[in-house]
């Protein structure tokens, strides 16, 4: 048996008086592709932010290559890792957003450096080959001196993304990053994310793209209420949903 890579465990996450993840387990392994659905507000961003720690979760744990997220436990008490500590297994993670927020001032290959000279420590002319690698790889090398607001959406997405992979994360996150585009971009950028897929990087998305999900998920997880709801293969899960629930959601959502 493969171990997980990413292994969710009873995790708990509440906002003041609103609890917005009750319990919710989650195992990854390493080359599996997991597409999350579920309606607005049944905490899905809130899940991916807790596995990178943008997010402190009060109960639960959360394990990459087995080594435990954001806090130690032990004899049943709980304890924040320093900043340095979790700073270092955030780089763990790579995440791309609806909202791209590249660095305005930066070119699309100063954009995909920055991290690579300040967190992976590369030389300036190291870090802009690997740069121009990833750039090359989401189609945008001859557009790598463009400054992001020449860029459409879709090739700033598609900058952020190869931003993200560059690092080598274990682990890519992705929330919604077509929800912004204009429909006619939509598809440029999901090709993007469907061949990192296929290249077998192990990714988490959360996406409304319910014909994508379909196509490219190893295991679909509908998430409702702050809970798993039902999670299967795609064919389960879209053709044959077995709870009430999730066959509303995809009636409403229009998967066809
Ligand atoms: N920073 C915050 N402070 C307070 N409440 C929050 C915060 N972030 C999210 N929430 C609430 O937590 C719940 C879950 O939010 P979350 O963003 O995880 O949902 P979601 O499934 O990603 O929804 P959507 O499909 O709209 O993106 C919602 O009720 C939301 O209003
Ligand atoms: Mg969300």
């Amino acid at each position: 048996m493969t171990a997980n890579l990413l292994e969710i465990r009873d995790l708990h996450k509440r906002y003041g008086p609103l609890e917005v993840l009750k319990g919710v387990d989650c195992d990854v392994r390493a080359g599996e592709v997991i597409s999350i659905i579920g309606s607005s507000g049944s905490g899905k961003t809130t899940m991916l932010r807790c596995v990178n720690m943008l997010e402190e979760f009060e109960g639960g744990t959360i394990r990459i290559d087995g080594e435990e997220i954001g806090f130690t436990t032990q004899g049943g008490v709980r304890t924040r890792k320093s900043e340095r500590e979790i700073a270092r297994q955030r780089a763990l993670t790579g995440m791309a957003f609806q909202q791209f927020n590249l660095f305005p001032h930066m070119t699309a290959v100063e954009n995909v450096m920055l991290g690579l000279q300040l967190v992976r420590k590369m030389s300036r002319d190291e870090a802009r080959a690997v740069g121009e690698t990833w750039l090359d790889r989401v189609g945008l090398l001859a557009r790598k001196d463009q400054y992001p607001a020449r860029l459409s959406g879709g090739q700033q997405q598609r900058v952020a993304i190869a931003r993200a992979i560059a690092m080598s994360p274990r682990l890519m996150l992705f929330d919604e990053v077509t929800s912004a585009l204009d429909p006619e971009l939509v598809a440029e950028v999901l090709q993007v994310v469907g061949d990192l897929a296929k290249d077998g990087m192990t990714m988490l998305l959360v996406t409304h793209e319910m014909r994508f999900a379909y196509e490219v998920s190893s295991r679909v997880i509908f998430m409702n209420g702050g809970r798993i709801g039902e999670e299967g293969n795609p064919r389960e899960m879209f053709v044959a949903p077995k709870t009430e629930r999730l066959a509303d959601f995809l009636k409403s959502s229009r998967f066809n």
